[in-house]
């Protein structure tokens, strides 16, 4: 069962982006069994109000994290709920192929929503919870859904893990800058988790096959890890903690990491065609 977070008595909102679908969705679920009153938001809004209405939210919202006063807009929407308490910024988009291979408008909108995306919701919510702090309502929790190719070097998605790169960076000085405000910054860096992003992937596509290589959570455990470090002076987890360590390692070791990677991707691949068979 997990811990409420909010007093009773003292309400206090949580947005989570990216909400309707995914680990978004799971995020909202685990704030709404602790406490918060949470705003789900998404730039589909149908599927946003959707996933409110399922899950007992207060409220779901079009938001396209990229645009600034679309998030300033949402914050003071959440505030109107109740003073706000956690703002969420998991939205995220992944286009799979070589920087060369993708769009040239793939490759903006993985640094629009993965990185600016990010930003603006900071933004937002540490002001609000500065301007809170001044009427006597300290403090505030802000999650980023990184990833563990923030980590390491990943071929074939290279500007994705680039820009997960940016926001695990964005997260270590952010909580310096915000930590006197006493706003607490935690980023989750899982491997891979089973949604309609892994879902859409090409099944023989390399990505699909490393991740198979790997370590595959599902939505709730991944959200649960994220909200267990609100409160908490932990600025950032990874999962599982030896996979970061072998990212890390690779990342110093390039030219190692680029001989190994084939070996994994066949590993993976091996291990989908075990699974496919053992659903058929
Ligand atoms: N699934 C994984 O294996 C995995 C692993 C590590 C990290 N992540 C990260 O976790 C986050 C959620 O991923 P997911 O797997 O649940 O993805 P998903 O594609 O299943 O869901 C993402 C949600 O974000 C929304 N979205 C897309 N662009 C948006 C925008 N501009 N503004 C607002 N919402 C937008 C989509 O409509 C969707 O509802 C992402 O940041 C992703 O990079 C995913």
């Amino acid at each position: 069962m997990p811990t409420t977070l909010v007093q009773p008595g003292s309400p206090r909102s949580a947005v989570v982006t990216g909400a309707a679908r995914g680990i978004g969705k799971a995020i909202a679920v685990e704030l709404v069994l602790r406490g918060y009153e949470v705003v789900v938001t998404d730039v589909d809004i149908d599927a946003a109000e959707r996933t409110a209405e399922q899950i007992g939210a207060r409220a779901g919202l079009r938001l396209d994290v990229t645009d600034p006063d679309a998030n300033a807009a949402v914050a003071a929407r959440a505030r109107e709920i109740a003073p706000l308490g956690a703002w969420v910024c998991n939205a995220g988009v992944l286009f799979e192929g070589d920087l060369t291979a993708i769009t040239t408008g793939q490759a903006r909108a993985m640094v629009e929503v993965n990185v600016l995306g990010v930003m603006w919701g900071v933004r937002v919510a540490a002001e609000a919870f500065r301007e809170q702090a001044a009427i006597g309502m300290k403090g505030g929790e802000i999650g980023i859904m990184a990833s563990l190719s923030a980590h390491a070097p990943v071929q074939g998605l290279a500007t994705y893990a680039a820009t997960k790169a940016a926001v695990l960076s964005l997260a270590t000085s952010l909580h310096a800058e915000l930590r006197k405000d006493r706003i607490r910054v935690h980023a989750l860096c899982p491997d891979g988790v089973s949604t309609p992003m892994v879902d859409a992937m090409d099944p023989e596509g390399g990505t699909r096959a490393i991740l198979a290589a790997g370590v595959m959570y599902e939505p709730q455990q991944v959200a649960q890890a994220l909200v267990d470090m609100f409160g908490t002076r932990r600025v950032y987890r990874t999962m599982p903690v030896w996979r970061g360590v072998i990212g890390r390692t690779a990342s110093m070791a390039p030219r190692f990491a680029a001989r190994v990677d084939p070996v994994l991707r066949q590993v993976g691949a091996m291990r989908l065609k075990r699974a496919a068979r053992r659903t058929d």
